[in-house]
């Protein structure tokens, strides 16, 4: 067997924002400790910038320099690994495949460029023999990519469900303790470093839709195309029904979930999506706060694991960049997928959304006159759906009982419907009725339930 390098293992980084700077400080303060895991020293050579003239917010290591060419991270025959920290999907795609064009190992953090395009990186990177490695592209410093790929390798893997965006479970979370409106709290995960450069990909759940497609792909081996997923953010979800969901026990997070229906990906199929979820405060995932992530994954023979820690930032998402560098400075063999046989992933039976079912929070604005909860109800009935518990305001914040210019009254009392186990079908079509219907004032909210198993 070959014995490993002592040379020190030398980084070309791209992008020298957020996560990078977490990154240069871990590699310098931690120098020791990464050496004695890693057998060898970890050193930065080149930086790629669009403005190297910017103040940051660490210095440049020692014996790196900052360049705006991109070639000088794949051309130069020092360089062992390129780091790709520099966000978006077109130019990180050309970095990449001319860095592994060339030979040279890619870590990145970038879950929009492999949730879009990994299939095209993964098989160059098998054709290859080297490492493509993405730990920090899911749940920040969580490892959740090493325990699927490694620790969990002997499981069927049943379901996962998470909480995979840290920006806006710092938004929920600040709305719900403190009151603190969307756009305050949005600014502040801006300010933090969570949110991405364009913050619609947090707050529309496309960023955890992009994760939850990386995570299918390591659990069961199978490509989901982001654009089937069924995504909502969290930009709806008003205090109202934060408020609501809090008197009932639950609290609002935005979930990513998939589940395998039957036994195999493959053939029998993948129920998953991205949505806010009304969990019930008696699970771990309603404790979750802050821009703080959790996993939670189901397998046959571990049974339920549960993975939790900071979501997003410089220091968390650093940590699990760095991890990646010290597995390929250790010498080992890329094993990117978490598959040998096949190692590229096919593409998954999708289950339709409306097939799916759960419980629902349903909250209707509605005319407070005799009879109505007599019709809402046969509604629900009609389209198979059973009540488990309901309760009627008798007051929305004191401005009801007026007209709307279509002749309704409005804005109607708030009625809070929690429902047993219905099909997204059923509850779809009922809406639809409910919308039409002249005692109810507004479009119907509604949103899954997540309760404690008994
Ligand atoms: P960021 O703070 O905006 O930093 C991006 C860096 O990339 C900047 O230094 C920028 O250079 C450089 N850059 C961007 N486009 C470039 C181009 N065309 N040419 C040269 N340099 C370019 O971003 P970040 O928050 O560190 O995120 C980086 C990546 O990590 C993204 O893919 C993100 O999704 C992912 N991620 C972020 C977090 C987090 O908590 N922030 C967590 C997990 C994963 P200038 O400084 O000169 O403009
Ligand atoms: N914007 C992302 C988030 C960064 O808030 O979770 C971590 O991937």
């Amino acid at each position: 067997m070959a014995e490993p390098s002592l040379a020190p293992l030398m980084l070309g980084i791209a992008g020298f924002g957020t996560v990078a700077s977490g990154l240069v400080r871990i590699l310098t303060e931690n120098r020791e400790a990464i050496f004695a895991r890693a057998g060898r020293d970890i050193r930065v050579k080149r930086i790629l910038v669009r403005d190297p003239g910017r103040q940051r917010a660490v210095s440049v290591p020692e014996g790196a320099a900052l360049t705006t060419r991109m070639e000088d991270l794949f051309e130069d025959a020092d360089i062992d690994v390129v780091v790709e920290l520099m966000g978006g999907v077109d130019i990180p795609l050309l970095l990449l495949e001319r860095s592994l064009g060339a030979g040279k190992h890619v870590v990145t953090a970038n879950k929009a460029l492999l949730a879009e395009t990994g299939n095209r990186l993964f098989a160059l990177a098998a054709e290859k023999n080297l490492h493509l490695a993405y730990e920090a592209g899911v749940c920040g410093g969580i490892p959740i990519v090493q325990t699927l790929r490694d620790g969990l390798t002997a499981n069927r893997i049943q379901t996962l469900v998470g909480i995979l965006n840290g920006t806006s479970n710092y938004i929920l979370s600040e709305m719900s303790t403190k009151g603190m409106a969307f756009d305050q709290a949005l600014k502040q995960a801006q300010a933090l470093g969570y949110a991405e450069a364009d913050p619609t990909l947090d707050i529309e759940g496309i960023d955890a839709a992009h994760k939850l497609a990386l995570l299918i792909r390591l659990a069961w081996g199978v490509d989901y195309p982001c654009s089937r997923l069924s995504v909502r953010g969290i930009s709806g979800v008003s205090p109202l029904d934060i408020a609501h969901a809090r008197e009932f026990g639950y609290r609002i997070k935005l979930l990513g979930h998939a589940r395998l229906v039957g036994d195999c990906a493959r053939d029998s199929g993948i129920e998953a999506g991205v949505r806010p979820t009304l969990v019930h405060e008696s699970l771990l995932l309603a404790r979750v706060g802050g821009a703080y992530n959790a996993v939670r994954v189901e397998g046959d023979a571990v049974g339920s694991v549960f993975l939790h820690g900071r979501g997003a930032g410089d220091m968390p998402t650093g940590s699990a960049v760095a991890a990646d560098i010290v597995s390929i400075a250790r010498g080992a063999g890329p094993n990117n997928t978490g598959f040998v046989r096949p190692a590229l992933p096919g593409p998954a039976r999708i289950i339709p959304p409306l097939e799916t079912y759960s419980r629902f929070y349903i909250r209707l604005m509605v005319s407070d006159t005799p009879g109505v909860l007599r019709d809402i109800a046969a509604v629900m009935a009609e389209n198979g759906i059973s009540i488990a518990q309901v309760i009627q305001k008798d007051q929305a914040g004191g401005s009801y009982g007026g007209e709307a210019g279509d002749g309704r009254a409005a804005p109607g009392v708030p009625l809070i419907i929690m429902t047993h186990e219905a099909y997204a079908a059923g509850v779809y079509k009922a809406l639809r009725t409910l919308t039409d219907s002249v005692v109810v004032h507004e479009p119907p909210v509604h949103y899954p339930v997540l309760v404690k198993r008994s």
